[in-house]
């Protein structure tokens, strides 16, 4: 399975109409909503550090941490150019090798949880953000929803033609694993030619339900889930829903 290989160096530039600043916004929000000091992050599936440099801009120390390489490597690329101090690790989150336990806040922002296609294991993870968080610290994240997996992408084909890039992005839910196989095909602008590279994806759809228990087996309390950038609850027709919980 190759994620996030070649797709790395193309990313931004399809999430250029995603504004991560809006994104950080909100984020500080929920800080202020919770009234929790924030100052150490650890951000889980960090890729490019499109939250992360904002983040670490506005005074956080962030530590990133993803398993893409290539993710990594634009990242470093930008933190360099901005000159900032953002220690990032590859890793693997569902083998989370980190020793420090005294967080404000473990964040997962865009999805990186729907990656995670077994249950135990996210459980798992869960269990051991809890151990690092500091007392009363925040886990923030959100994932693409039951509703945006099951009914938006289904088995329905999705394509953009840009000048440079275009792409097919083909899905296939299956309704009894709750997966959702992602065959994407890109057309790269190079010269006068386009160069053609395949990805596929995987991505588990859970229910808020599934969150929330898996939040409460790890001993979080005072979940909140919220729908897309609001702090309305989520109504189940939410396509990004995010929770928040409390060690
Ligand atoms: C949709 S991207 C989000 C990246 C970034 N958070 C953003 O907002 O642009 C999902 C990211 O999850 C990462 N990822 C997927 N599975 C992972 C895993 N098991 N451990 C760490 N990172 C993972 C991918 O490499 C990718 O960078």
């Amino acid at each position: 399975m190759n994620q996030y290989e070649d797709f790395a160096f193309i990313y931004d530039e399809l999430m250029n109409e995603v504004d991560y600043n809006e994104w950080t916004n909100y984020i500080e929000s929920i800080y202020k909503k919770e009234n929790v000091k924030v100052k150490n992050i650890l951000e889980l599936a960090c890729g490019t550090g499109n939250l992360t440099i904002p983040l670490a801009k506005r005074g956080y120390n962030v530590v990133g941490i993803d398993i893409s390489e290539e993710m990594l490597s634009i990242a470093r690329e930008k933190i360099n150019k901005e000159g900032l101090d953002i220690v990032l690790l590859n890793q693997d989150m569902t083998q989370l090798d980190f020793d420090v336990y005294d967080m404000d806040c473990v964040l997962c922002g865009c999805d990186g949880f729907n990656y995670i296609l077994d249950d135990v294991q996210l459980e798992e993870l869960f269990i051991k953000v809890y151990s690092i968080l500091k007392e009363e610290g925040l886990f923030v994240f959100d994932i693409s929803s039951y509703f945006k997996l099951s009914n938006i992408l289904h088995n329905n084909t999705f394509g953009e033609n840009r000048e440079d890039i275009a792409y097919i992005w083909e899905n296939y839910f299956d309704e009894n694993e709750n997966l959702v196989e992602m065959n994407l095909a890109f057309f790269v602008k190079e010269d006068d030619k386009f160069k053609r590279f395949e990805e596929t994806h995987y991505q588990r759809a859970y229910t808020n339900e599934e969150i929330v228990m898996l939040l409460k087996n790890a001993n979080f309390k005072d979940i909140k889930v919220y729908k897309d950038f609001t702090f309305q609850r989520d109504d189940g027709e939410g396509e990004r829903v995010f929770f928040i919980a409390k060690k």
